[in-house]
C-alpha cells in the first residue's frame, strides 16, 4: 500500500487486518440488507427504514458506505446498491420541507458520489438540485444558512452545517457560478464567529434575529446542557473547518481547526482515547460517542493534508489512537449482527438512541479506514 500516513509497520499490519474485517462485514451486510436504509440496528438487524420520514439526515450514509466499498474494491454490487438509495431518496427534492441544512449529508454521500465516480448527468442534475435547495435556506442579513424548519427556528444555524457546506463548493465548481461557494463562505464566516468559544470548545446551535442578524442566544442541543460541550459538535467542527479550508484556502478556517483539533484530542487523551458523548458534562454516568470519534478521526487525516510536515504527525497518531482504542473497545465483527462500531450517541438527554451502533459511526469509521489505505475517496 502507498503509505502516505508515514504509519509504522505495526499500524499498517492493524489498517490492513480492520480492512478484512470490514470487507467481510460490509459483504454479508450488504447482502442481507435488500432496499433498506440502515439507521440504527434493533436487536442486532437493521429496521426497514432508519427513521420514519425518507428525508431523515442519515438516509445517504449508507450509499457513501456502499461507494467508499465500490472506490475500494471496485465491485459492482456495492455500486447498485448506492444507485438504489440514491432513486430511493430522490423524492425528497421534489418537495420542500422535508430538505434542511443536512442536504449536504444526504446527497454528497449519493448522488454527488456517483457523479465524480460515474459521470452521471442525471446525478449531476440531483446534486445541483440539492445545492440549489441547501442555498435556498441563505438569510443574506444574518449570512448564514438556516438550519431546521420548525416556526420559531428561523434565526437558527448550527454546528454540523459546517459538512453540508462542500456541497455548495462542488456546485459553484460545476456550474462556474460564485454564488453557492460565497454562500458557504459566509456561513463559515459567521460559524467562526458565533459557534467557536475561546479555549477551541464549540456551540451546537446559535440563534439569531432572522430579520436584523443580531445575536439572540446560543441553546442547549444534543449535548449534555446550554454551555457543554458535545463531542459530535466539536468533530464536525474539526472536519468542517478543515474542509471549508480546502475549497477556500482561508487561514482563518486552517487555525481554528487546529485549535478544536488540539482541544478534541485533549479531551480524548485523558479517556483512552474513547470519545465521551459530551467533554463537559457531570463525571457520572459516563456517556460514550464513538461517532465523535470516527468523524474527528477522519477531520484529524484531513487537517494534517494542510498543515506543515513536523506538523502532520500530531494530528495522524491522534486519529489513529481514537480508532484503535474505539475498535478495542466498540467495535463488534460479529458477521449474524449488524452494525460494526457500537456506543454512537445520537444525543445526550434520549436513552433510546445513545450508546448504539448508528450508521454515521460506521461510515466515518470505513472511510478513515480506508483513507488510512489510500482505497477511498473524498466525499465531501
Ligand atoms: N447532524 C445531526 C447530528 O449530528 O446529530
Amino acid at each position: 500500500m502507498e503509505n502516505r500516513y508515514l504509519l509504522s509497520e505495526k499500524q499498517i499490519v492493524w489498517v490492513q487486518d480492520i480492512y478484512e474485517k470490514i470487507k467481510e462485514k460490509i459483504d454479508i451486510e450488504c447482502e442481507r440488507m435488500g432496499e433498506k436504509i440502515p439507521y440504527v440496528p434493533v436487536n442486532g438487524r437493521y429496521p426497514d427504514m432508519g427513521e420514519t420520514s425518507l428525508s431523515w439526515w442519515t438516509n445517504g450514509f449508507w450509499g457513501g458506505i456502499m461507494w467508499q466499498m465500490y472506490c475500494a474494491t471496485g465491485e459492482e454490487k456495492y455500486k447498485e446498491k448506492a444507485l438504489m438509495i440514491e432513486d430511493k431518496i430522490n423524492p425528497v427534492l421534489k418537495g420542500f420541507v422535508g430538505v434542511d441544512h443536512d442536504a449536504g449529508f444526504m446527497w454528497l454521500p449519493t448522488a454527488v458520489a456517483n457523479y465524480r465516480l460515474t459521470n452521471s448527468k442525471k446525478a449531476k442534475e440531483r446534486g445541483l438540485h440539492a445545492a440549489n435547495l441547501l442555498s435556498g435556506r441563505y438569510n443574506p442579513v444574518g449570512k448564514f444558512i438556516r438550519a431546521w424548519n420548525q416556526e420559531g427556528q428561523e434565526g437558527v444555524f448550527i454546528i454540523d452545517c459546517l459538512m453540508n457546506t462542500p456541497l455548495l463548493y462542488w456546485a459553484s465548481k460545476e456550474t462556474k457560478d460564485p454564488r453557492f461557494a460565497q454562500i458557504a463562505k459566509n456561513h463559515t464566516d459567521t460559524a467562526l464567529s458565533y459557534i467557536v468559544r475561546e479555549d477551541g470548545s464549540c456551540n451546537h446551535i446559535v440563534q439569531l434575529n432572522p430579520t436584523t442578524g443580531e445575536f439572540v442566544d446560543s441553546p442547549a442541543g444534543q449535548g449534555y446542557e446550554k454551555g457543554s460541550s458535545w463531542s459530535r459538535g466539536q468533530a464536525w467542527a474539526i472536519y468542517g473547518f478543515s474542509l471549508n479550508y480546502r475549497y477556500t484556502n482561508d487561514n482563518t478556517y486552517l487555525d481554528v481547526a487546529k485549535k478544536i483539533a488540539h482541544y478534541f484530542i485533549a479531551n480524548v487523551a485523558i479517556h483512552n482515547y474513547l470519545p465521551l458523548l459530551d467533554f463537559r458534562a457531570p463525571k457520572e454516568p459516563v456517556y460514550y460517542d464513538s461517532t465523535a470519534g470516527a468523524c474527528a478521526a477522519c477531520g484529524l487525516l484531513e487537517l494534517s493534508k494542510h498543515v506543515g510536515k513536523y506538523e502532520k504527525q500530531l494530528y495522524i497518531q491522534s486519529a489513529i489512537s481514537i480508532l484503535q482504542s474505539m475498535e478495542k473497545s466498540f467495535c463488534n465483527w460479529n458477521i449474524e449482527e449488524d452494525g460494526i462500531l457500537g456506543y454512537g450517541s445520537a444525543r445526550y438527554n434520549r436513552a433510546d438512541d445513545r450508546e448504539v451502533p448508528i450508521i454515521y459511526g460506521d461510515y466515518f469509521f470505513i472511510e478513515a479506514i480506508l483513507e488510512l489505505l489510500g482505497k477511498g475517496f473524498l466525499i465531501w
